[in-house]
């Protein structure tokens, strides 16, 4: 992790904000998730957009709300999932860490999608398997869409083995950005980016500390703050991907992991490593 790596690829996360910037200049993010039993996936997300620098996070859960406050981030607003759609000042939508599989999740992606045409949208986890059914068209859309396959997930988006991604990574990202016209972030060790040209990159910080649950959905909720930050996804999706492994690294460093890392913990240094570019 060097910053000045930072500095030179991503100059738009690095840049110090303006004195006379104010919550609204750094976008209203929703994220829908949170289907009963997997609530925390939801609010991992919504937590790790805060202190990545949203300006505010709304959390629609896929069930009736399942506390009123979120004690330890209580500047989260929470609410149903069908209630943050009706919203109309959302910014920026990162959708479907633990949103389930049933039929209900199904139909509420759909209106995801639907709500978010003129806004940027990160899906994962649940989302992208729900998305590989078929069912759902990405459609035109005039905002990226940024897909966060884990190889499993990719595997289902290609309907193709696991083996044949992790055989061929950067084909199976390119395959799966030019399916779906969109970011394709194929994750694990060494995480391939796509943009939806089908050009490469491959991210070169992280470490297996990562591999514990609820990484990933810290991951999405870092990609839609930057999102919502105004920096555009050129910069946005490889500098949230090389963020998110530069903390893990750092937490490495210190001794606090890779045994035991854990996602909070990751999102909280991607803040320190942040403000430090
Ligand atoms: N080296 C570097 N990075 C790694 C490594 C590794 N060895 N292992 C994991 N990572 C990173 C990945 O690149 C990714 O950013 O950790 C993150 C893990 O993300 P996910 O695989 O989505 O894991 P998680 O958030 O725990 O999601 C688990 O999500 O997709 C669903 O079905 C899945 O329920 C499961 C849940
Ligand atoms: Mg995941």
């Amino acid at each position: 992790m060097t910053v000045e790596y930072a500095q030179r690829h991503f100059p738009a996360l690095c840049r110090p904000r303006l004195v006379e910037s104010h919550k609204g200049s750094f976008g209203t993010l929703g994220v829908i998730g949170g289907a009963p039993g997997m609530t925390g996936a939801a609010l991992l997300a919504a937590r790790a957009a805060l202190v990545q620098g949203a300006g505010k996070v709304k959390v629609g859960f896929v069930q009736d709300l399942p506390f009123a406050v979120d004690t330890l981030h209580p500047e989260l607003m929470l609410m149903r999932a069908d209630q943050l759609l009706r919203s109309s000042d959302m910014t920026v939508c990162v959708a479907g860490m633990g949103m389930g599989l049933d039929e209900k999740s199904l139909g509420l992606l759909f209106q995801v999608f639907r709500a978010t045409i003129d806004i940027p949208l990160v899906l994962d986890a649940d989302g992208l398997t729900l998305l590989a059914q078929g069912q759902i068209g990405a459609g035109r859309r005039n905002r990226a869409l940024v897909l966060t396959p884990h190889p499993q997930e990719a595997a289902r988006l290609l309907d193709c083995d696991v083996g044949e991604v992790q055989g061929a990574r950067a084909r199976a990202a390119v395959a799966i950005s030019r399916k779906y016209d969109a970011w394709t972030v194929l994750k694990g060790h060494k995480t391939v980016i796509c943009s939806p040209q089908g050009d490469t990159q491959t991210n070169c910080t992280g470490n297996p500390g990562l591999a514990s649950g609820g990484t990933g959905d810290v991951l999405a909720g870092m990609l839609g703050a930057c999102l919502a930050q105004g920096i555009e996804a050129a910069q946005a999706v490889p500098g949230a991907v090389w963020l998110h492994g530069a903390a893990a690294d750092l937490l490495v460093d210190e001794g606090v992991g890779p045994i035991g890392l854990t996602a909070s913990e990751v999102s909280l240094a991607a803040r320190r490593v942040r403000n430090s570019l």
